[in-house]
Formats: structure tokens, sequence, C-alpha cells
């Protein structure tokens, strides 16, 4: 599934395609500097953990280009934009991930005083790598989501952990091109997402564009669908994993784990390395990021509550499939492997 989502332009800025425009408009945007890619990360113009990281990579460099062509790629320039970068959204890890990548790059550069061209070049080239890097993590994660996957299975889905979300073909939705490809006959539910609806807007936007049969329902379906017996796997991605095992997900992921529990559904998660945080204990230190209240229709004068993440705990999760194959309980002990 090869989607034109990201990519540089020849001038070395950054072209992406528009994410809120979908399904109906195919519009794409150039940015070359470190507010145009901060502005497109908050606004959801690129989303989805992996490619929030790529974004601001890819970000980094096309402003550190034109910082270097005007004489002002400085170390203090660069740590100012890379802070700026990193705050840009709070819970995908893979964004704080991929600064510090930049930022290593950038710090080594400048240690070797080497010109802003050669440190722009090099930012560049990171960039470049993490691209690519996300892109192999997908296949894999696609090829060991696959195998948990039954021929003939319906698999729910939430929000759009898919090539859209990713420099490849997704994290969980991998799973689901890699299953189709094998031809095991798959359907895909996809929940609405509310409220900025990317899994009807843009998980059944690409499954359809790909030839997999999609259907599209209510958040609110989910349940009866289950305790009808007519989901055999819900399969999700994450912006952020904990030590323990505990994962951040779009609002509404932590319904369906319970949900499928309560009904002997297997709850599966899929994220590459770069989505883990070792560094925190539990779930309950993820910072869950708070949206604008303008996302919710809701009556002038009601006051609105908008997190767009919640917290999975562990013990709903059946399994992690990653990049290094998949992973089971006990969480800590399988996790801390993955690094090892
Ligand atoms: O707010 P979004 O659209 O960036 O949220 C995206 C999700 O929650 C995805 O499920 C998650 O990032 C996994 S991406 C492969």
């Amino acid at each position: 599934m090869k989607l034109d989502i990201i990519d540089w332009t020849p001038g070395g800025g950054v072209r992406f395609l528009d994410q809120t425009r979908l399904p109906r408009e195919e519009v794409y945007k150039e940015v070359d500097s470190i507010d145009g890619m901060i502005e497109a990360i908050k606004l959801l113009r690129v989303r989805g953990a992996p490619l929030i990281g790529i974004s601001a990579a890819m970000g980094l460099a096309a402003a550190a280009t034109r910082q270097a062509a005007h004489g002002g790629l400085t170390a203090a320039w660069f740590e100012d934009a890379a802070k700026r970068m990193a705050a840009a959204r709070p819970t995908a890890v893979n964004l704080m991930w991929a600064v510090n990548r930049m930022r290593q790059v950038a710090e080594a550069a400048f240690a070797m005083k080497r010109t802003p061209q050669a440190i722009a070049e090099a930012l560049r080239v990171e960039a470049q790598r993490i691209w690519d890097e996300d892109a192999e993590m997908c296949r894999a994660m696609g090829e060991a989501g696959a195998a948990l996957i039954e021929p003939g299975a319906t698999v729910m889905t939430h929000c759009n952990a898919g090539a859209l979300a990713t420099g490849g073909i997704g994290t969980a939705v991998a799973a689901l091109y890699a299953a189709h490809q094998q031809g095991k006959n798959i359907r895909v539910v996809s929940t609405e997402t509310r409220p900025l609806r990317q899994g009807a807007r843009l998980t059944a936007w690409e499954l359809s564009k790909a030839g997999v049969p999609v259907t599209s329902i209510v958040d609110s379906a989910a349940a009866s669908m289950m305790a009808k017996g007519e989901i055999d796997v819900v399969v999700t991605g994450a912006d952020r994993i904990a030590a323990n095992g505990d994962v951040a997900n779009k609002i509404g992921t932590y319904a369906l784990a319970v949900l499928a529990n309560a009904h002997g559904v297997p709850f599966y998660v899929a994220a590459p390395r770069s989505t883990f945080d070792l560094s925190l204990e539990s779930g309950a230190d993820i910072p869950i990021e708070e949206r604008a209240a303008g996302e919710v229709d809701a009556a002038p004068g009601a006051r609105v509550f908008n997190p767009a993440f919640d917290v999975t705990p562990a013990d709903l999760i059946a399994a992690i499939v990653t990049d290094r194959g998949v992973v089971r309980p006990p969480y800590r002990e399988n996790i801390r492997r993955l690094f090892d």
C-alpha cells in the first residue's frame, strides 16, 4: 500500500498530505519552518504517533536548511527549535524520541564545527533514516501481527493506525494489510473515533483504496457487535507504552479493551519500539493531551472535557505486536528484553 503522505520538496522543505481535508479532498501543503511544522502537528494535518515523529524530524531538517542558507544555523537556534517541536503534542512519545535523535546529530555536528550546510545535510540524512527505519518497522509489525489473525476473521480497529499514521504501512493496520495480502479474507470494522473521526475519515479511506473490505461504525456500536459475536479480534495502535505495558492510545481505546475482555475477544496493540517509554513505570505517568472544546459539538454554555487519549491497563492486553515480534505478559520483563 503506497500512499503519497509525506516527502521532501526539491528545495529541501517538507510536503505532506493535509489529513484534516480527508476523505473529501487530497490537498498537499508545504512547510520549511519550525512554526509551520508545529502548526501542522498541532492541527493534526499530520498525525499518528510515528508520523508525528517523522514529520518533526523532517521539519527540523527543513528549517535548518533554510536557516543555514541565511547564516543563522547556530546550536542555540537548533536547541530552541527542538524544544518547541518536542512540545507540539504531549502524548505520542515518538515525537520526543525523534527530536532527541535529531538533537544528538546536531550536537555532534556542532561539536565538530562543521559548516552550517553540512550540519543541515546531516540532519536531513538522520530524518530520512528515521522515516526509512519506521517503514521497515511497519513491515515487520505487519508480518508479526498478521500471524495473530485467523482466516475469515472480522477485525475491529480504532482511530487510524495505518499508512496515514506512519512512514510505512501502519502499525495495527499493517497487520490487516498483511493478512489481506496473504489471502486470509478478513473484514475490518473501523470505529468512527469521535470527535475528529480518524476511523471514519482516514482508516476507512486508506483501507478502501487498498481494496480491504471495511465497515465503518459509530463508536457506540462496538459493544453490541461484540455481544453478538461479530468481532473476532481487536487491534489498535499506541501513542506511548509504559514499562509495565500500560498503553496510551486514542480516546475510546480503553472502552474497547474493556468490552473485548468482557466478551472474550482478544485485544492486541501494535507499536514500534519508538513508542515505548521505559522511563515511565506505568500508564498513570503518561501525559494525556486535552484538546480544544471546539472539537466537541456541544451546546453553547456547556463545559467541554476533551481528552484526546486514554490509558488501557496492561492486563487487558493479550499481546503487543512490535517490530521485534509479539510480546506477551509478563510485560515488564518481556518489554525490558525488547531493548536489551
Ligand atoms: O490524535 P491522533 O490522530 O494523532 O491519534 C492517533 C492515534 O491514537 C493512533 O491510534 C496512534 O497514534 C497509533 S499510530 C500508528
